[in-house]
């Protein structure tokens, strides 16, 4: 306590925690006290409002529930759970080990469409992160103590901690006398706020971030009669600035429109924010796609920008016109620097489609047994060129020692 700035820290810090601090008890079924939690929590966490990005802020509450925790038994794992707000929870659960009890995952579950702390969102949903909580091991029957600010950063949650005191596995209802402290409390240094980002941790419920695009059933018509089919799902992936890239599912509820001919047919899929337009034409008795053209506008840090791609120089998707082409493999279609399409699943037919059924697919040969073959062939040109380098080499040593011995 010799240090001045230290003393105007822990006071500092003694302030905030007085105006915030929330108290847990969790009772096992004999009433007895089984987790016991001190803490003051605040969140920020960014969303999606109307066209820019917002961002929002605000505490654990006093008034919340526990009711979802567990006390935990032989088979299951304490649980402090603490339900606030309009769907709102913080939970952690607890491991022990070795004479020694910590804290294991923490999940941070907001609800989108409270408008309340939300206004204005966009995409009402209910989001969860999951993280390692930076509960340092403590021994059984003492206070977990850390009145030392701790961030978490992860995906689009800022959770700021300060003044926690936790005690899992209470020995009969009695919680323990004596504390021990975090490194960051530890009097040697004056710690400044640590934000630590952990990684997100993957077993939870909900779905990954690039999670795969539906699959959507296109049709272009002439009159009545389907003229074009196209079953794929779409994924866009966009570079944005120097390796930032944002992902795209493409809508499978997009609108299909375009034109056929008989030796030109087009698609074009439209979502709100999203213009896609496939160019099919046909060589040889062959058709294949030659152009793709994208309009997207995306919201980046705030901002709308639109993104315009386009490349009439490719040649995918090649099959006999009068049979479909059909792909279950991914497949990546770079079309410009900046925006590569990835498709999932995709089943074409441009051309010559008969009541509208697609006709005898030709599979790609990644989906066939034979795909097998390209890495075994790759494998061999790499094993050829070995060869030869070492060839070369040896070569090159016999002709540089006769060089020297005539010397
Ligand atoms: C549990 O404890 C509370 C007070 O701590 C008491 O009011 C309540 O009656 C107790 N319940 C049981 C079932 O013992
Ligand atoms: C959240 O808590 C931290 C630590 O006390 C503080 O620095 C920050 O200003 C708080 N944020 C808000 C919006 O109150
Ligand atoms: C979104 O913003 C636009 C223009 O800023 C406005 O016209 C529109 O009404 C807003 N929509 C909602 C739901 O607030
Ligand atoms: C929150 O948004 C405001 C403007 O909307 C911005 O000035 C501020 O920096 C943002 N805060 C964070 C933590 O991103
Ligand atoms: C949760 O606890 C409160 C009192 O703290 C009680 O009124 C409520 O009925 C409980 N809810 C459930 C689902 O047990
Ligand atoms: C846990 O295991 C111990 C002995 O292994 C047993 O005495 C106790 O009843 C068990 N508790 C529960 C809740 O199953
Ligand atoms: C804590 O919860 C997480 C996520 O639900 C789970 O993966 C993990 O196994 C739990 N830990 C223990 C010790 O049960
Ligand atoms: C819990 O109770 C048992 C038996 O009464 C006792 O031996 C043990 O020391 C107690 N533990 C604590 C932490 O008080
Ligand atoms: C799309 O087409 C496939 C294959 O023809 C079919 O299995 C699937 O049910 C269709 N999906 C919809 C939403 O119509
Ligand atoms: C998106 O593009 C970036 C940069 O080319 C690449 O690193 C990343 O793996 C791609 N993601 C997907 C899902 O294709
Ligand atoms: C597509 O439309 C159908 C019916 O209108 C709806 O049930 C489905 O949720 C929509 N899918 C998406 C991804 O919007
Ligand atoms: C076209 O479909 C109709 C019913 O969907 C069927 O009766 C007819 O036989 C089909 N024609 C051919 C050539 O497959």
């Amino acid at each position: 306590m010799q240090h001045p700035g230290l003393r105007l820290a822990i006071l500092i810090i003694a302030g905030l925690s007085l105006a915030k601090a929330v108290e847990v008890e969790v009772h096992g079924k004999d009433n007895k006290t089984c987790i016991y939690a001190v803490l003051s929590v605040n969140f920020t966490v960014h969303y999606e409002g109307n066209g820019t990005m917002e961002n929002t802020t605000f505490w654990l509450p006093n008034s919340l529930s526990s009711n979802g925790s567990i006390c935990g038994g032989n088979n299951s794992a304490p649980l402090l759970k603490m339900d606030f707000g309009t769907g709102h929870s913080l939970s952690l659960n607890f491991t022990h080990s070795a004479g020694e009890f910590s804290g294991d995952v923490l999940i941070f579950t907001y609800n989108v469409s409270d408008a309340e702390l939300f206004p204005g969102a966009k995409n009402k949903s209910v989001k969860h992160v999951a993280v390692n909580s930076l509960m340092e091991p403590a021994p059984l029957n003492t206070i977990y103590t850390c009145r030392s600010v701790k961030a978490i950063e992860s995906e689009a949650v800022v959770m700021v901690f300060w003044n926690v005191s936790i005690q899992a596995f209470v020995e009969n209802g009695t919680i323990g006398k004596n504390e021990s402290f975090c490194k960051a409390d530890m009097p040697t240094t004056v710690a400044p706020i640590t934000t630590i980002t952990t990684p997100t941790v993957t077993p939870i419920p909900t779905k990954p971030p690039p999670e795969l695009p539906e699959v959507g059933n296109y049709t272009v018509k002439n009159g009545s009669d389907p003229c074009l089919l196209a079953n794929m799902g779409l994924q866009l992936n966009i570079t944005y600035t120097e390796n930032k890239t944002h992902l795209v599912n493409i809508d499978s509820n997009s609108t299909a429109s375009g034109h056929c001919g008989d030796n030109d047919a087009t698609l074009v899929l439209e979502d709100m924010d999203t213009t896609i337009q496939f160019h099919f034409t046909v060589d040889q008795s062959k058709f294949f796609l030659k152009e793709v053209k994208v309009n997207i506008s995306l919201v980046i840090n705030g901002s709308t920008t639109a993104f315009n791609s386009n490349n009439s120089n490719l040649k995918f998707w090649q099959a006999f016109v009068g049979s479909s082409y059909m792909c279950h493999k991914e497949q990546s279609i770079v079309v410009t620097e900046q925006l590569v399409i990835n498709t999932f699943n995709i089943w074409v037919q441009p051309f010559e489609v008969k009541n509208g059924t697609f006709s005898r697919a030709e599979e790609c040969l990644a989906d066939s047994d034979l795909g097998f073959l390209v890495p075994i062939a790759v494998g061999a040109a790499l094993g050829l060129l070995i060869i030869l380098v070492i060839l070369s080499y040896i070569i090159g040593r016999r002709k540089s020692r006769t060089g020297y011995q005539s010397v």
